[in-house]
């Protein structure tokens, strides 16, 4: 099944032990509703089995912040989907900007942990944007453009997958692009996704980058803005919630 709208998805990044985080999980799960939209944390993966465990049946998607390509190997530090799955996470993060551009990963190499995230039964939140460079210098087309080609998993449609739009710049910065601009970008996403995958005009899109209590409910009316992934906002269950509420009921 699709995924209820709006959805409110917060990654963690490394914060969090695990006293902080059950509480921050715990909060999270005591106003997440089965009516209202979809909500996901997404905590390092050292408290990940315990978040799980705190939720338990209560509607809160658990995922991982990465994995590997690979379900078991010599790959020293990498976690793969397949162990993830088994600590009980229902999707993960591929292609952040923090590994693209912070650890060099590839739109090959996101590509094929999307598809080995599919195959483990993973809902796959796909990560794309443009630098302030590259935004700066008017490529942000193009460079959308490349990372969908290059990382969008062959034969994912809505049910196994969410494409997150993160500006790079825009990510912990407390800025923004305009409305327009992300009502514009997230038009040209939904166009390029039934383009390029069979159901992909009904994959989810999420919009990311310094998404806050004030400027959620703005973001998130904007006609092909499914939600939000949030970073510095949501390990602030006040805030997050705020955020989970301003999508509106029965969208
Ligand atoms: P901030 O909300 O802190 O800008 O982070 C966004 C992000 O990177 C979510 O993945």
């Amino acid at each position: 099944m699709p995924l209820a709208r709006p959805i409110v998805f917060g990654n963690w990044k490394m914060y969090g032990l695990r006293a902080d985080s059950r509480a921050r999980a715990e909060a999270v799960a005591a106003f997440a509703r089965p009516d209202h939209g979809t909500v996901g944390v997404f905590p390092p993966f050292t408290v990940l089995r315990e978040v799980v465990e705190v939720v338990g049946d209560r509607p809160v998607v658990v995922g991982g912040q990465d994995c590997h390509d690979r379900p078991e190997g010599a790959f020293t530090g990498s976690i793969s989907p397949v162990m993830l799955r088994d600590a009980g996470a229902g999707a993960v993060i591929v292609g952040h900007s923090e590994r693209r551009h912070g650890l060099g990963e590839g739109d090959d190499f996101v590509r094929r942990k999307a598809a080995a995230a599919r195959a483990a039964g993973l809902l796959v939140v796909l990560c794309i944007g443009e630098t302030e460079e590259e935004y700066l210098a008017g490529r942000r087309y193009e460079v959308l453009d490349r990372q969908l080609a290059g990382s969008l998993p062959e034969g994912a449609g809505p049910e196994d997958l969410v494409v997150a739009y993160e500006p790079v710049w825009a990510i912990g910065t407390g800025r923004t692009p305009t409305l327009e601009e992300i009502r514009e970008i997230h038009g040209w996403l939904r166009r390029e996704l039934a383009r390029r995958l069979a159901g992909g005009a009904e994959v989810a899109l999420l919009y990311g980058g310094s998404v806050k209590p004030d400027n959620a409910a703005g973001i998130l009316a904007q006609p092909d803005v499914d939600g939000v992934l949030v970073g510095g906002a949501s390990l602030d269950p006040g805030q997050f919630r705020h955020i989970y509420e301003a999508g509106g009921a029965g969208r």
